[in-house]
């Protein structure tokens, strides 16, 4: 085991580095070279330490590689004491973002000096922990538990300057981190100061109305998840106990969290969206520039691209179909721009010099000669895009990655329009583009490797989250929400209320259940997929027609106040109609379906069972490449609560035979509907998970 901490003695400075990249996560060999290093420095002639690290950032946190197997020591809050306990005093510099142990490491230093643009941050909860090295007691002893909860609770990254007004920092430094280590080390020498230790301060008193509206808040934001609630009752338990005390039941309720169901989802989350983008394919292949992005429509979709790229630094042409879009389109825009600047995401000024400077509307297909990738957002219809392409394949410049933002239609048939298919791809943004972070790319038979890598590239710039997909109707995302829509429809066509299905849904973690979902979307957008797909309709194929009748009475949802729920003044999110309820009635007595009660837990079987079933066809057929690629579709485009780490991994985690009997279940009423997928059928045979495909 090489020693990643170095310890270098400058006359009565040390210097302890660390250097374990990429991010410096304290791994065992960092913990056990931090120990070493705190002694040497003990025995040691020099008066003062700085410690730092080299690379990227300080200590980005625990090695989450580790987690699941059995911790060894030293432990990180051990190595964390045995630098607080020193009898010199420690400086720690902060450079890029010290999260988690590493923001724990420095609060065990005895001050902290943090470069301009350094962040720190607790974002445990986000893989389902509590801070486990003193998180959840150094930092309250530092500014309070209120503060110091919201901090921990939101996962939020701490900027310096505000850390400096918070006590955090102790000084704002725009050197490296040596030369700001050295500069502030000079100083304590030169003045004298002391040891601090956070461990020995008391927690300054905590305001009761204060902590219990944070409480409040963090369990309306964190619904199902267990950790953030866990996280303050150990900080306020902890804030009445000796520090050691302290720290051993912080450490306990770490090692519970630990062996979790929700931690294990979580880090499968975080390690499966980093995964999502290394391809074999994109090996070697280098993306072309992209500079200039060139977007057709200016709708939802097409401003919401729009406004992305113009947050992410690159040029924007726009272009609609006549003079009148073409204002309403830069309206939009300038409102959406405006906003960000009302949430402190860009300046007043900020906004102004994009709109002026990054931003052109047009109706002249022409301005997109220069363009680098141009992508496509008009309306649904094979009509309209073919003769979108053509028109592009006229003016787009060679090299140029011509992208469709369509939901479902084929890629193949789009590019067949243009001379240059190779240069044609699939771009499947998510409402609203500039918040959604899934990006799924679209990959057609005849796309290069260069421009698969150019999509890869410009999901990067704007920072989201990209998942390959093959040609489908729906790709991944939607060819799976229409087939668990589908389970979801049958079970009320059964007996099931919508409103039923939708709190079923909820209380297993879902923002919005699919009634709710189908209301905020507008029901004309089901509507309309359905006339769509009647072409394809089979023989057995069972489905609900009171979409239909609801969007025939104009009740479109949200929009127009009454969809499956009524919208008012009294009931903003709504409540939900009893004439929805008869609607549905008719239909079962018009198809003789005798209704039957439905309990929840079987609500949420058949609705997993449906999506697992499709994702597993959907990786069978090479539509997605891996499990993960589905898990990730769903946790970053249609709201699949995170603590559940995707349907995929939900389904390792409750059996894979477990599904596949609810599917044999439910085929015994609609063996059309629930045909189980051979992968399926396979893994479970083998007794293997999904996970050993990923
Ligand atoms: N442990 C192990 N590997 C880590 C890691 C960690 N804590 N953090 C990041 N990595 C790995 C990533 O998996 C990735 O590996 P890859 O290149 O093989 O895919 C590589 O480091 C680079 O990471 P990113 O692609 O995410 O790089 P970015 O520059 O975009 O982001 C970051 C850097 C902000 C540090 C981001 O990686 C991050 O948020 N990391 C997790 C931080 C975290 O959650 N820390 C808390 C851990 S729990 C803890 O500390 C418990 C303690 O209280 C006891
Ligand atoms: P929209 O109706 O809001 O906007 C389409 C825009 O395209 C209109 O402003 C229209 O004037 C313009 N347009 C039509 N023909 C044009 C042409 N020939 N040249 C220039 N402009 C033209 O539609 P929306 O919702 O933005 O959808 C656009 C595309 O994005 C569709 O393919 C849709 O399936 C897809 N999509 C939609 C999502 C959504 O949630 N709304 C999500 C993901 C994809």
């Amino acid at each position: 085991m090489t020693n990643p901490v170095r310890y270098e003695s400058h006359g009565e400075i040390a210097v302890i580095r660390i250097d374990n990249p990429p991010v410096n996560a304290s791994s065992l060999a960092v913990r056990a070279g931090l120990v070493e290093a705190a002694a040497t420095f003990a025995k040691g002639p020099e008066k003062v330490a700085v410690l730092m690290a080299e690379g990227r950032t300080f200590i980005a946190g625990a090695d989450i590689t580790e987690f699941g197997k059995t911790p060894t020591e030293p432990y990180l809050p051990d190595a964390i004491m045995a630098l607080e306990s020193l009898e010199k005093p420690v400086v720690c510099v902060i450079h890029g973002t010290a999260l988690g142990g590493g923001f724990e490491v420095a609060l065990g230093c005895h001050y902290r000096v943090m470069l301009r643009g350094a962040k720190v941050g607790l974002p445990e909860v986000n893989l389902g922990l509590i801070p486990g090295a003193g998180g959840t007691q150094r930092l309250p002893r530092l500014v309070g538990i209120v503060s110091a909860a919201d901090i921990f609770t939101s996962a939020r990254q701490v900027s310096a300057e505000d850390a400096f007004a918070l006590g955090i920092a102790d000084e704002l430094s725009n050197a490296d981190p040596f030369e700001a280590g050295m500069e502030f080390a000079r100083k304590v020498l030169a003045e004298g100061l002391p040891v601090r230790r956070l461990s020995e301060m008391s927690v300054p008193p905590t305001d009761a109305d204060s902590l219990a509206a944070l409480k409040k808040k963090v369990a309306r934001a964190n619904p199902g998840h267990i950790c953030h609630l866990r996280a303050i009752d150990v900080a306020v338990a902890g804030a009445d106990k000796p520090f050691d005390e302290a720290m051993l039941m912080e450490r306990g309720v770490f090692l519970d969290m630990m062996a979790t169901p929700q931690r294990k989802a979580m880090i499968h989350a975080f390690f499966s969206e980093r995964k999502t983008a290394q391809l074999p394919e994109l090996k070697g292949v280098t993306p072309r520039t992209i500079r200039h992005v060139g977007v057709i429509g200016g709708g939802t979709m097409g401003g919401g691209i729009a406004v992305s790229c113009l947050l992410n630094g690159l040029h924007v042409t726009l272009i609609e179909r006549d003079g009148e879009a073409v204002e309403k389109a830069h309206t939009g825009i300038a409102r959406t721009l405006a906003d960000s600047v009302k949430r402190g995401k860009l300046s007043a000024g900020g906004r102004d010099q994009l709109l002026a400077d990054k931003l052109v509307t047009t109706d002249d297909y022409e301005a997109l000669s220069t363009a680098d990738v141009i992508i496509e957002a008009v309306f649904e219809s094979m009509d309209v895009k073919k003769d979108v392409f053509t028109k592009l394949d006229a003016v787009a410049k060679p090299g140029a990655v011509l992208a469709s933002n369509t939901s479902y239609l084929d890629v193949d048939e789009i590019a067949a329009m243009t001379s240059r298919p190779q240069d044609v791809i699939g771009l499947h943004f998510f409402s609203p583009a500039h918040v959604m972070r899934l990006l799924e790319i679209v990959v057609a038979a005849k796309t290069a490797p260069e421009v698969v890598a150019t999509g890869f590239a410009l999901a990067k710039a704007l920072k989201k989250v990209p998942v390959r997909a093959g040609v489908c109707d729906g790709f991944i995302g939607n060819r799976i929400l229409k087939t668990y829509r589908t389970a979801a429809d049958i079970m009320v066509l059964e007996g099931a209320s919508p409103f039923q299905v939708d709190k079923a849904l909820v209380d297993f973690g879902f923002a919005m259940g699919p009634y709710a979902v189908a209301d905020l979307a507008g029901i004309d957008i089901g509507y309309l997929t359905r006339k769509r797909l009647l072409p394809t309709r089979q023989k057995g194929e069972r489905w609900g027609d009171w979409g239909d009748k609801l969007y025939e009475m104009g009740r479109l949802g949200r929009k127009t106040g009454h969809g499956h729920y009524i919208y008012d003044d009294a009931s903003p999110k709504g409540r939900p109609d009893p004439e929805v309820e008869d609607i549905i009635a008719a239909e079962r007595k018009a198809k003789g379906i005798n209704a039957r009660d439905f309990t929840d837990e079987e609500i949420v079987e058949r609705y997993m069972a449906a999506m697992i079933n499709e994702g597993a066809k959907v990786v069978s057929e090479g539509i997605a490449l891996r499990p993960l690629d589905v898990d990730v579709t769903k946790l970053y485009g249609y709201g699949f609560p995170r603590f559940r780490g995707g349907p995929m991994h939900y389904a390792d985690h409750i059996g894979l035979a477990k599904v596949l009997a609810t599917i044999e279940a439910a085929a015994k009423d609609d063996a059309f509907f629930w045909q189980p997928a051979d992968l399926l059928k396979t893994l479970v045979a083998e007794g293997r998970d999904f996970n050993s495909l990923n």
